[in-house]
């Protein structure tokens, strides 16, 4: 089965993504960028960064959160996996999410799981013109060669896509 995995992040210059569990910044255009692009299909995240969203992101979406341990609250669009492995087969039991955009949303460990088992051919990445301070960053290394198209300017972010 070949799924386009599409990352969705906002980092800063130096790929800051997170603090202390949370994001560094608050920009309204950027969670209503999220918002418009996820709306209507699936979005795939670990369970730190599930923890850090707030209810009305999860509306109108479907969210599989990556956990090893810990339960997900009961809710129709809210479901989780313990690994790739479960995530197939999670799609072998509702096939209906595949015609629906597969973003992976984070936080770091999530988009290291992604990338490093090559399963990502498109990031859409929103890099933000100040520098914050923060402990989790975007593995920038990955976008390195790929192909790349801006896509919008506002006075405090790019919107760049990479990749196909
Ligand atoms: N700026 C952005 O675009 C953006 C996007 C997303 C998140 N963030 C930020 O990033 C930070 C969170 O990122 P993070 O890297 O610390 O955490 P994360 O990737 O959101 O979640 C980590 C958790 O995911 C689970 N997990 C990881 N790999 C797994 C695997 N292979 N199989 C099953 N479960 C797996 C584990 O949960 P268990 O311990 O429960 O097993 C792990 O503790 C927060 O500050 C958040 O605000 C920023």
């Amino acid at each position: 089965m070949s799924i386009n995995f599409v990352a969705l992040a906002a980092c800063d210059p130096q790929g800051v993504i997170g603090k202390e569990g949370r994001l560094p910044w608050h920009y309204p255009e950027e969670l209503a960028h999220f918002r418009a692009s996820t709306i209507g299909h699936v979005m795939l995240m670990g369970y730190s960064t599930y923890v850090s969203m707030p209810e009305r992101a999860f509306e109108g979406r479907v969210a599989i959160v990556f956990t090893r341990s810990r339960r997900v609250r009961k809710c129709e669009n809210i479901f989780q996996v313990s690994g790739l492995e479960d995530l197939m087969q999670l799609y072998e039991t509702n096939p209906q999410f595949l015609e629906k955009i597969q973003w992976v949303i984070g936080g770091a460990e999530i988009f290291d799981l992604f990338f490093n088992n090559g399963l990502v051919q498109t990031a859409i990445m929103t890099y933000i013109k100040k520098f914050y301070e923060g402990d989790t960053f975007f593995p920038l290394h990955h976008l390195e060669h790929w192909p790349k198209e801006a896509i919008r300017e506002t006075a405090d972010f790019y919107i760049v896509r990479h990749g196909l």
